[in-house]
C-alpha cells in the first residue's frame, strides 16, 4: 500500500510500520493517523502476520502531536469531533504490537509508544509529556498509560515539568522493556517480534488481553479472568502440540488453531 506518511512492509510474519514525516519529526497528524489505523486494519486481517513493529527514524519516533494542526483549533470542535479519539483504534489492536522508539518520543509520541505492549528503546531514546509548556495535557492517554507504567511520583513530576526521561531511567522506571544500542534497534525489534510471531497467534493474542485485563479490574477478577482463558486454551490444538513437542523433545508447530 502506498501512503503519504508512513512506510510499512512484511518481513516473514512480521508487520513493519516506519513512521514517516521527517520534515516535523513524525508529528502526529490527523493523516498519519489515518494511515497507521489502515496498516494496523491490513495487519491484523493478514492471517500471517504474528506481530507488529512500530518504529520511527533515528532521531525522532513522533515528537508529539502536530501543533501546527491543533494551535487553531476550538473547544465545540475538538469535542464534537471527539477530538483524538482515532488514537482508542490504535491502543485497541489485538495482535502484539512493539514499538521500536529511536530519538525523540515526546507528547503523542510517547503515548503512541506506550499504546504498544511493549517499547524497546535505543540508546539515544528520550521520552517526555512536554504538552503542559504548551498550555494543555497529554490528550492520547498519557496521564493514565505513564501513571501506570512508571508510578504516580514520576508520572506527576514528568506532566508537571515537562522534563525529557532518558533512554537508562525510562527502563529503571519500567516504562520501556529493554535498551539496546541505536545500530541494533530495528534487528532486535524485529527478531524479537519474530519470536513472539513464532508462537501460536491465539495464545498470543489471549495472554495479551489477560494482561491488559491487570489495568481494568480488581486482582481477584484478573485471577478469574486468567484462570477462565487459560482454561480455554486447552480447546486449541496448539496447546496439544506444544506440550507434545515438549514431550517428544521437538520444536512445536502452532497452527494458529
Ligand atoms: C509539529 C513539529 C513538532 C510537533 C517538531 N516539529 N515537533 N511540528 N508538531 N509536535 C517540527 C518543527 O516545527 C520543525 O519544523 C521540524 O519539526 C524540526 O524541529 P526542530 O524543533 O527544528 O528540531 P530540534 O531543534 O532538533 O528540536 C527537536 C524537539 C522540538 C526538541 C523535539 O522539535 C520540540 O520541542 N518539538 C515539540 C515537542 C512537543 O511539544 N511535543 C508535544 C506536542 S503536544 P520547521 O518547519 O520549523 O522546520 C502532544 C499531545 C497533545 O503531543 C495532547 C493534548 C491536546
Amino acid at each position: 500500500m502506498a501512503f503519504e506518511t508512513i512506510l510499512t512492509e512484511t518481513r516473514g510474519k512480521v508487520g513493519l510500520i516506519t513512521l514517516n514525516r521527517p520534515q516535523a519529526l513524525n508529528a502526529l497528524n490527523s493523516t498519519l493517523l489515518g494511515e497507521v489505523n489502515q496498516a494496523l486494519d491490513a495487519f491484523e486481517a493478514d492471517q500471517n502476520i504474528g506481530c507488529i513493529v512500530i518504529t520511527g527514524s533515528e532521531k525522532a519516533f513522533a515528537a508529539g502531536a502536530d501543533i501546527k494542526e491543533m494551535a487553531e483549533l476550538t473547544y465545540p470542535h475538538t469535542y464534537m469531533a471527539d477530538f483524538f479519539s482515532g488514537w482508542e483504534k490504535v491502543s485497541g489492536r489485538r495482535k502484539p504490537m512493539i514499538a521500536a522508539v529511536a530519538g525523540f518520543a515526546l507528547g503523542g509520541g510517547c503515548e503512541f509508544a506506550m499504546m504498544c505492549d511493549f517499547i524497546i528503546a535505543a540508546d539515544n531514546a528520550k521520552f517526555g509529556q512536554p504538552e503542559i509548556k504548551l498550555g494543555v495535557m497529554p490528550g492520547m492517554g498519557g496521564t493514565q498509560r505513564l501513571t501506570r507504567l512508571i508510578g504516580r511520583a514520576k508520572a506527576m513530576e514528568m506532566c508537571l515539568t515537562g522534563r525529557m526521561m532518558g533512554a537508562e531511567e525510562a527502563e529503571r522506571s519500567g516504562l520501556v522493556a529493554r535498551v539496546v544500542p541505536l545500530a541494533d534497534l530495528i534487528n532486535d525489534a524485529l527478531k524479537t517480534a519474530d519470536t513472539i510471531a513464532s508462537m501460536s497467534l491465539p495464545i498470543a493474542m489471549m495472554t495479551k488481553e489477560t494482561i491488559n485485563r491487570a489495568d481494568e479490574v480488581s486482582l481477584s477478577e484478573g485471577i478469574r479472568f486468567e484462570r477462565r482463558l487459560f482454561h480455554a486454551m486447552f480447546a486449541t490444538a496448539d496447546q496439544k502440540e506444544g506440550m507434545t513437542a515438549f514431550v517428544g523433545k521437538r520444536s512445536p508447530e502452532f497452527k494458529n488453531g
